[in-house]
């Protein structure tokens, strides 16, 4: 593991990042924080997450704040409540019931909905008695695999209401990478859709869930909201609509109050190896620390906000900054259901336009994407509403910083860049608008109560102007609570790396020499493509899947506008089969096969077939050559091959074949 390594270029670029943008008078004027929170935050951590703590509805108040017993935290873990009361009912007994909870907007034109916070909550206590009526009770996991409606929010409350934990799986996913987590957590119960749309057609879900039945025999009910219309296989035994048993049940639920330690949910996230880890998080601190960074980053007036976070509801952000954050803090929200290039290439912009947007929150591939696009259409819109914007999932270039700022924000907008993992639950580190003077491409400073440094090998420290690794050195209140039913993993994968002694987050990061902090991408083997994590070996475990392919190597190879993208170097079985160094039809095929195995979104963007793949002496297959050789850099020494001459080769390829993407 080499931190500094790989990013020496970025590095070099970064220490000369002179601009700095201070919070504007009018902006500080009315911004939810002042540098007092620092202080007050670093006086007594625990004792000012307590006061955050306290402005959620608790059953039951508690007395304790953590209890920490290196890798275990426990937050609030004496009192109770319930998520979805947070979210929900609460803003309806305080008379805010008529509040716009959700301008939800369609893919197809003119398909929109609004439904407000007395809508929500009757929703949300209808779909909670149908899933008792099928069976859910709580500690039961139950599978969300949905596209962008109203109603995966609402299935997710809905669990939270009963206790369930949910585990929402990213539409994306094919029926294999949905069996895979099904089977992990053991859900006994499936919701999802039809379909969706996406791209312009109507999208299948349904059918990836029948698939996935014949090898989940734990599963009992599938619920299905019909959202397309489209065609779907039925089976009467297991699969029930969900117009059909929500509609007819009563409007009103109970809610039972449940242990702040009480799981709230699991999200699978890729790790370094083929598997994929379920993060499981809790319900007292992660909403704490959800509705805390969301007030305080994003700078949150209730009564005026409109707040679009882009994210999908199947990753963490959307879970965080959809759902909990958001929704405990009763704000007006946009949710988009398509791509962002449907109806027009100005499609984003006219919805900002329309609902009055005044917080966007997305990701640098969005950003690049649009800057490739053209300027004129965010130009041709009024986007004046906006007051702020925000940056997560990858690192932002300076250059999609700039840009954002300018045609986005109109130059008046602070940008939040946000640094947090599936992991940590919420934001860990991002400037506070009003407070913290940005830098375009710099995360700055850790969020108050979080306490975040870069430390070398040895664990130490590093001095301003140096790199290293992040790591985590305090518990904090919405840190995983483990991997589910894998703790030796959660043990070895975050805490081993320094001893118990720091959460080890797997990225690059650098203190600049005013103490700002860079992050710099992963130490690991996880990709970031498009902000979606994915791991090589888990790539490569579909690629040697697949009938023809004997050996594979995945990396990472940076790219313009997806951050990183997939190179994927692959020996067949046959070897007359690359005669010619290439073969237009098996690469179709591989590539199909990964898609099929994962997601569309896990496709690599080139694969290079080759007779043999570098390795050490000892057999190790050398990635940093290979990214080396995918981002075409000079090759160095290579010694230690047991065949040099395959560097080579590859790297002829490569050269041949400089792009064969779609
Ligand atoms: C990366 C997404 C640089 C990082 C919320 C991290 C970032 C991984 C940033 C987590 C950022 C996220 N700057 N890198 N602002 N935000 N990352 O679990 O490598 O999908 O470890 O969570 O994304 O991805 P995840």
């Amino acid at each position: 593991m080499t931190p500094t390594g790989d990013h020496t270029e970025a590095v070099e670029a970064l220490l000369h990042e002179e601009r700095s943008f201070a919070p504007s008078e009018a902006f500080a004027a009315h911004a939810n924080a002042t540098a007092d929170v620092y202080k007050a935050a670093a006086a007594d951590p625990e004792a000012w997450w307590a006061l955050q703590a306290r402005t959620l509805e608790w059953a039951t108040p508690f007395e304790e704040v953590l209890a920490w017993d290196s890798p275990h935290a426990t937050w609030f873990a004496d009192g109770t409540l319930n998520a979805s009361v947070n979210c929900v009912d609460r803003h309806v007994a305080a008379g805010r019931g008529g509040k716009v909870a959700f301008h939800w907007v369609g893919e197809p034109e003119g398909d929109t909905a609004t439904i407000t916070y007395a809508d929500l909550l009757e929703r949300v206590s209808r779909a909670a008695n149908a899933l008792e009526e099928l069976g859910v009770k709580p500690l039961d996991r139950v599978a969300i695999y949905m596209p962008m409606i109203p109603e995966a929010v609402v299935a997710m409350l809905a669990c939270a209401r009963l206790g369930a934990p949910h585990s929402v799986i990213f539409g994306g996913f094919s029926a294999d990478a949905l069996v895979d987590r099904i089977t992990d957590a053991d859900c006994r119960f499936v919701i999802t859709a039809d379909g969706g749309y996406r791209r312009g057609s109507a999208a299948a879900l349904k059918a990836q869930v029948d698939e996935a039945m014949a090898s989940c025999p734990g599963v009992e009910r599938v619920l299905v909201v019909q959202r397309t219309g489209q065609e779907v296989a039925w089976d009467d035994a297991r699969d029930v609509w969900w117009h059909d048993i929500v509609d007819r049940q009563a409007p009103v639920h109970e809610p039972a109050a449940f242990p702040a330690e009480h799981p709230l949910y699991v999200m699978y996230t890729s790790g370094t190896t083929a598997k994929p880890k379920g993060i499981f998080h809790t319900t007292g601190g992660y909403l704490t620390h959800t509705s805390t960074t969301h007030r305080l980053v994003f700078d949150i007036k209730p009564e005026t906000d409109v707040c679009w976070t882009s994210a999908d509801i199947g990753w963490v952000t959307g879970h965080s900054y959809i759902v909990y954050g958001p929704l405990t803090n009763g704000v007006t929200q946009v949710m988009y259901e398509g791509t962002p290039d449907a109806g027009g290439k100005d499609r984003w912009w006219r919805i900002v336009e329309e609902y009055g947007v005044t917080i966007l929150y997305t990701a640098p591939t969005a950003i690049r994407t649009f800057m490739k696009w053209g300027d004129e259409f965010p130009a041709s819109h009024d986007l004046s509403s906006l007051r702020l914007l925000g940056s997560v999932g990858e690192p932002i270039n300076p250059e999609a910083w700039m840009w954002y700022r300018k045609h986005i924000g109109g130059g008046r907008c602070p940008i939040v860049d946000t640094w947090w993992q599936t992991e940590t639950g919420g934001i860990m580190i991002s400037p506070l608008p009003g407070v913290t003077a940005t830098k375009p491409g710099a995360a700055m400073v850790p969020f108050p109560g979080i306490s975040a440094e870069v430390v070398d090998n040895d664990g130490d420290p590093v001095p301003d102007g140096h790199g290293g690794l992040l790591v985590i050195t305090r518990p904090w209140p919405g840190m995983l609570r483990g991997i589910w039913g894998d703790e030796e993993r959660y043990r070895d994968t975050y805490w081993s790396r320094f001893d118990g002694r720091y959460y080890f987050a797997g990225d690059g990061a650098k203190r600049d020499e005013d103490g700002d902090l860079w992050l710099l991408g992963r130490v690991d083997d996880v990709m970031n493509i498009s902000g979606h994590r994915l791991s090589t070996a888990e790539v490569e475990h579909a690629l040697v899947g697949h009938p023809a392919v004997a050996e594979a190597a995945v990396v990472g190879a940076s790219d313009d506008t997806t951050g990183q993208a997939i190179v994927a170097f692959v020996t067949l079985k046959v070897a007359d089969e690359v005669a010619d160094g290439d073969d237009a039809e098996i690469v179709a095929s591989i590539r199909a096969h990964v898609a099929e195995v994962i997601s569309p979104i896990a496709k690599p963007r080139q694969i290079i077939l080759t007779p043999d793949l570098p390795k050490t002496r000892s057999g190790k297959i050398m990635r940093r050559l290979l990214r080396d050789v995918a981002e075409h850099r000079d090759l160095g020494d290579v010694t230690t091959l047991t065949d040099p001459t395959v560097v080579n080769m590859i790297d002829g390829l490569m050269a041949a074949h400089a792009s064969d993407d779609d």
